[in-house]
């Protein structure tokens, strides 16, 4: 869409049962907020929600462990998310809850539309029911033996040790997690979204942006391994999903008979969208309709990896089914930020927590914005390590950015009295310099293009190469020597580097507010549009600029070596890992017996209408082979060729889902289920003996 009326941009909502970490914000809330605040400095029409995810079995669970009740945690959690995120400058038009009754009623009516459109199959089931708990079971609630190879910590849907795809009835000896009793089962009926039907024009609408016959999206401007993603779930086949749940905690299935049942996630928090532009509009007297529906809104959704099917599949199955909403014109997904070598873990405390970072690094918002930015997993997973976060603010902040702004205030105090010394081009021409306006505005393009393709790193790489132009200039003119033989000479290099500080400060506005808010102060100038930037004649000759400042304060080591042990101490407490006792002793020759080797992957693929399925190809060194592995949750197949993994070479072949599997990928498992591949390092060519 070229020129929309309106944007729509929306930050998925976290679960209101934990606060914020740096994972969340590079990966989801600070290229948010830079593309929102970008488009308020081009004066655009735009609306920027999110709020809190406040239903679900991860809260309910986490209120009967605390001892108290769900309505407390999330109220808690509310509180500090929405501290976290006014604190960093993310500057959402509402943060609302999904608590609220505006959302309970938007959601219901929602259902209630789609109920008439008969857009669900419902389905009559056995599922299990947790008598002591009083309640039914999610299917990674109850644990018991694996009827296919009797691995005794396998989960309801499945069993990690061999990979099988199971239901929670062919467990043997279930028990509940909640309560550790044994569950009976009941019968439950839920409403299924018939995702199989939806085949068809999801396809042509990811792929060719078409809606109805219509152009309704550039399926080019869309992230690359977004369209992948859901893609390969489409090829592997849709299947009907529950939209319902029976939980005693939610919005309430408004029909009758559906007592103790709520609408599931996926029918509760994208409505939150909704229901918070509902808000915002009664709150400001305005009308929440047109952005939400029209032909002339731009719809961005900012996500995670994890949520990527969700909003490319789920939402807007839902959302056409409706047929009153539009469906959205993108989904830059981003996908994990790891921290120190590790997968950030809530659980485990391996995070760096914002609401820590303030306490410990008061004033230095953007320090982190910045550097989390810099890094942020737009294509790709990334990494935060306190000693790049060092070495980004001293090398960059601090000694480009910082110095170049310093440099140039100090000297128009010492040899301009403070005063903007007047525009001489000529003069810069004479010294065999540009007079920068054209090195600005290819800047601001720059900007522009990437800003507006999702590519924020780019776009504060060209905001930096501002600054390092104008460290350059100063460098290679040396104002402080020339104000002695030309004071005119020098008037014209500061003035040139005055007119580059006050483009910084409208152009790195989306990317550092605190600091260009600062900047805008010293130079004593409001806060300029967008469009004003591009050009060298923001300050008139004589404007008065204040007394200088340091923006930017160094990392000292001592700091970084303090957040490297607090990491460690936390890591060391001791783990939730009491349901994963060690197994019993086997004997030496029995090990043995086992050849366990390193490999490659060469293609992944889903194994058609599973959902944990991947079909892997692999160069174990001896030979190419097929292995069936159930790490479909946790990798996409497209990332996966040329990692190195380890596998079981002679564990009797085994057909799954009709694949014929030769050999087990070794998994390590967290105690939360996660599961990650236990890597070899790069010096073991493939066919090396692991032991
Ligand atoms: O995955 C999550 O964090 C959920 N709270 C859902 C977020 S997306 C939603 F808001 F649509
Ligand atoms: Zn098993």
């Amino acid at each position: 869409m070229n020129n929309p009326k309106r944007y729509t941009i929306t930050a998925a909502l976290p679960y209101a049962n934990g606060p914020l970490h740096i994972g969340h914000m590079a990966g989801v809330y600070i290229p948010a907020d830079i593309y929102v605040k970008y488009l308020r400095l081009r004066k655009k029409d735009v609306l920027f929600v999110c709020g809190t995810d406040e239903h679900g079995a991860a809260i309910t669970l986490k209120a009967k462990k605390d001892g108290v009740s769900p309505q407390k945690i999330v109220d808690a959690y509310y509180g500090i998310i929405d501290r976290s995120f006014k604190d960093f400058g993310i500057d959402f038009d509402i943060f609302h809850r999904t608590s609220t009754p505006v959302h309970h009623e938007t959601a219901q009516a929602f259902f209630l539309k789609l109920i008439e459109k008969d857009t669900f199959e419902v389905r009559e089931s056995e599922q299990y029911f947790d008598e002591e708990a009083g309640q039914f079971l999610a299917d990674r609630y109850i644990t018991g033996t694996c009827p296919k190879c009797g691995h005794d910590g396998a989960y309801g849907d499945q069993c990690e040790n061999c990979g099988s795809t199971l239901s929670p009835i062919e467990l043997i000896d279930p028990k509940s997690t909640l309560s550790g009793t044994k569950p009976v089962l009941r019968k439950t009926s839920h409403w299924f979204l018939p995702l199989n039907k939806h085949e068809d024009w999801l396809r042509d609408w990811l792929e060719n942006g078409k809606l109805n016959g219509s152009q309704q999206h550039d399926p080019a401007a869309w992230k690359r391994q977004v369209i992948g993603q859901c893609k390969s779930w489409i090829d592997g086949g849709l299947q009907p999903r529950a939209m319902t749940r029976d939980l005693d905690w939610g919005v309430k299935v408004p029909l009758e008979n559906a007592d103790g049942k709520v609408l599931y996630v996926w029918l509760d928090a994208p409505i939150g969208y909704i229901s918070a532009t509902k808000a915002w509009a009664e709150k400001n007297g305005k009308d929440w309709e047109p952005y939400w529906k029209g032909e002339d809104i731009k719809m961005v959704h900012f996500l995670a990896k994890d949520n990527i099917v969700f909003h490319c599949i789920i939402f807007p199955t839902l959302l056409k089914e409706h047929g009153e909403f539009n469906l959205p014109d993108n989904v830059p997904a981003n996908e994990f930020l790891n921290l120190e070598g590790k997968k950030i873990s809530t659980s485990r405390n391996w995070a760096v927590w914002l609401h820590e970072y303030m306490e410990d690094f008061p004033g230095r918002e953007d320090e982190l914005r910045y550097v989390l930015n810099a890094i942020a997993p737009e294509f790709r997973d990334s990494e935060f390590t306190w000693a790049d976060y060092q070495s980004r603010v001293n090398n960059e902040l601090v000694a480009i950015l910082g110095n170049f702004v310093n440099r140039t205030l100090v000297l128009t105090h010492k040899f301009f009295d403070g005063k903007t010394p007047g525009a001489q081009s000529h003069l810069l021409k004479e010294m065999g310099r540009t007079d920068g306006s054209e090195e600005i505005l290819a800047v601001r393009r720059e900007m522009e293009k990437t800003i507006e393709s999702y590519r924020f790193r780019e776009a504060q790489s060209a905001l930096m190469s501002l600054a390092r132009f104008g460290n350059k200039l100063l460098t290679e003119t040396e104002p402080w020597k020339l104000a002695k033989e030309s004071k005119e000479k020098a008037g014209a290099v500061l003035n040139l580097c005055l007119q580059i500080t006050a483009n910084i400060s409208i152009l790195g506005m989306p990317f550092l507010p605190f600091t260009c808010g600062r900047l805008i102060k010293l130079l004593g100038i409001e806060e300029m549009d967008w469009d004003r930037s591009g050009n060298t004649d923001l300050l008139p000759e004589g404007h008065a600029i204040n007394t200088p400042e340091l923006l930017f304060k160094r990392v000292e080591d001592e700091e970084v070596a303090a957040q490297l042990e607090k990491l460690r101490r936390d890591d060391d407490q001791p783990k939730n890992t009491e349901h994963m006792p060690q197994k019993e002793t086997v004997a030496f020759d029995d090990f043995m017996k086992m050849d366990i080797r390193t490999a490659t992957i060469l293609e992944a693929e889903r194994v058609p209408k599973t959902d944990k399925l991947l079909k892997l190809q692999l160069d174990t060194g001896l030979d190419k082979r097929t292995v069936v592995s159930g790490i479909a949750e946790y990798y996409a197949p497209e990332d996966l060729p040329g990692k190195k993994v380890s596998v079981l070479m002679n564990l009797a072949p085994r057909k799954i889902r009709g694949v014929e599997s030769q050999g087990m990928i070794l998994m390590a498992e967290d105690e939360t289920g996660r599961l990650s591949f236990v890597q070899p390092g790069d010096e073991a060519p493939n066919g090396s003996y692991v032991k």
